[in-house]
């Protein structure tokens, strides 16, 4: 990664900018933003990436929140910068909003969600295990290899208790812990659905801690209109954090 964040300006065969980093991730992203933005826009969001990359001196994968509120920070205090209009020294509020906005972008684009479409209408979820989810809290998960063979989070149920119980043999390695399981676990999703049995205690099926928040199914839709109105709220909240 010697040469990241190197920007590169090139030109795609129809003539349009095309910005580069020299990471696949953040390339992949300008790509994105080249398709949609305006050629201002596509530059800016590049310069950004550079400064904030060139900052932190991290790849793009093992950057957390800490890393872009360090950064927002010493924008604030730049004192290689002074403002004309003021003779101050630091980025404009507006500035550091336009960068921030760059990359929480980049993060955007990189999100990775799983359980949070499990309880939505168009979900084929199990019923049984879909009403699990929505009155599961945070701590109803476990890690457990009781169903693949490697570790994976999943509803803690009777299934999970019984794979864990110190008298109960240690699951198989992948892929023998499928082969051992999956008849058992396709009986128990056919009868799951009759109240008060033991193939009822057992249903689970795997998810993120996540589900604590998942308490009322919607629709697809609808979770994706929930994430931008949470984006928004957030980086309102953060610009007047910036303000003040
Ligand atoms: C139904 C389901 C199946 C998954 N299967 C795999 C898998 O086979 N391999 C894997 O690395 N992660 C798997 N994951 C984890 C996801 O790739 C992803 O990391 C995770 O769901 C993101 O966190 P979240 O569910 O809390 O949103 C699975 C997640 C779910 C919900």
């Amino acid at each position: 990664m010697s040469s990241f964040p190197c920007l590169v300006r090139s030109s795609t065969r129809g003539g349009e900018a095309r910005f580069e980093l020299g990471d696949p991730l953040v390339d992949a992203y300008l790509a994105f933003v080249a398709g949609r933005a305006r050629a201002n826009t596509l530059r800016a969001v590049a310069h950004d990436l550079k400064t904030f990359f060139g900052v932190v001196g991290k790849d793009p994968d093992e950057v957390v929140a800490a890393d872009v509120f360090d950064f927002l920070a010493l924008q604030r205090g730049d004192r290689t910068v002074i403002r004309i209009s003021d003779g101050e020294s630091g980025l404009s509020a507006r500035t550091i909003a336009r960068r921030l906005s760059s990359i929480s972008g980049l993060c955007a684009a990189g999100v990775w969600c799983g359980s949070v479409w499990l309880t939505t209408e168009e979900a084929e979820t199990h019923p049984v295990v879909k009403e699990k989810f929505l009155a599961a809290t945070s701590a109803d998960t476990v890690r457990s290899r009781s169903r693949t063979g490697k570790p994976a989070r999943q509803l803690r149920s009777a299934w999970t208790d019984e794979w864990e119980d110190a008298e109960t043999p240690m699951p198989l390695g992948m892929p023998m812990q499928p082969v051992l399981v999956d008849a058992a676990l396709q009986r128990i999703d056919r009868a799951a659905h009759r109240k008060g049995s033991g193939a009822e205690r057992l249903a689970n099926y795997f998810v993120g801690q996540i589900v604590g928040t998942m308490n009322q199914s919607k629709s697809a839709a609808q979770v994706v209109y929930d994430m931008i109105d949470e984006f928004i709220e957030a980086t309102q909240s953060l610009a007047r954090q910036l303000e003040t």
